[in-house]
């Protein structure tokens, strides 16, 4: 196995830092030229990173997030954001319309620029011995974040990801077995509910050992509680915040 793909498969979200240890900002700005070096749509390049230290508005942004103490007590604070910004100013610059923006077409290729970046984020972090977890609870506010961070029309905060030096790394997260998410040729429905009823026993334990017995939670529980009241407050917020920042898909 080569070094990257060790580095790949050995990933856990990290969310106790040590306390007063910085990340550079050396570091930060190679994590993030690796996250640009990515592959994205057409090259417009449909991604923005603030980078937030400062202890009070991280405090803030913290609290918007659903009170996750990680987000102020590592380092850094990356906020990763679809930008349309700059194809707005494109399509002014050549005297073109702007019809994107009015199309589902924007939220999907930002979200996957995003996406990708992140991931190259997370692994250049990563690479570093540095500790990370991405944070999408900043969508439960999404406007704190457009007000706070100052981002114009046309960009709008995906994900977040906190950055800092593991105090404590936690057992890997087993994932479903690839007889469930990787298919040849066709796509296998008929295999998914037994693999699911599998997995909910390896995540149950799993849980239970990490929290010493008090949560012994199974996969699919979780998920489906997610899916069905979980992401009101998501669902609440993204949509009036993304329409105000200028995406005006049907
Ligand atoms: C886009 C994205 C958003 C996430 N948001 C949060 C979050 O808000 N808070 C959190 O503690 N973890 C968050 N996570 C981490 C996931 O919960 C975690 O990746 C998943 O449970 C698998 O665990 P692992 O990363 O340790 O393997 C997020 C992960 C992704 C990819």
């Amino acid at each position: 196995m080569n070094e990257t793909i060790k580095i790949l498969k050995s990933h856990r979200s990290v969310r106790e830092f040590v306390p007063g240890k910085d990340v550079s900002e050396a570091q930060v700005r190679a994590i993030i030229e690796a996250a640009m070096a990515a592959p994205n749509w057409i090259n417009g390049q449909q991604v923005s990173v603030i980078e937030v230290r400062d202890i009070e508005r991280k405090s803030l942004l913290a609290e918007a997030a659903g009170n996750q103490r990680w987000i102020k007590e590592a380092p850094v604070f990356l906020v990763f954001c679809i930008d349309f910004y700059r194809a707005k100013l494109a399509a002014e610059k050549n005297g073109n319309d702007f019809e994107i923006v009015e199309d589902l077409e924007a939220v999907i290729v930002g979200s996957t620029d995003v996406g990708i970046a992140l991931g190259s984020a997370v692994v250049a972090a990563e690479s570093m011995g540095l500790g990370i977890v991405p944070i999408g609870g900043i969508r439960r506010n999404s406007q704190t974040f457009v007000d706070q961070l100052k981002l114009p029309q046309y960009v709008f905060p995906v994900s977040g990801l906190v950055i800092g030096h593991p105090s404590e790394i936690p057992d890997q997260k087993p994932r479903l077995p690839l007889k469930a998410t990787l298919h040849k040729e066709k796509y296998d429905a008929e295999v998914q509910m037994e693999i699911i009823d599998q997995y909910d026993q390896t995540i149950s334990s799993y849980m239970s050992e990490r929290t010493n017995g008090e949560d012994s939670s199974d996969w699919s529980s979780k998920v489906a509680s997610f899916y069905d009241k979980g992401f009101e407050q998501y669902a609440k917020n993204t949509t009036p915040t993304i329409k105000n920042q200028g995406f005006r898909y049907k």
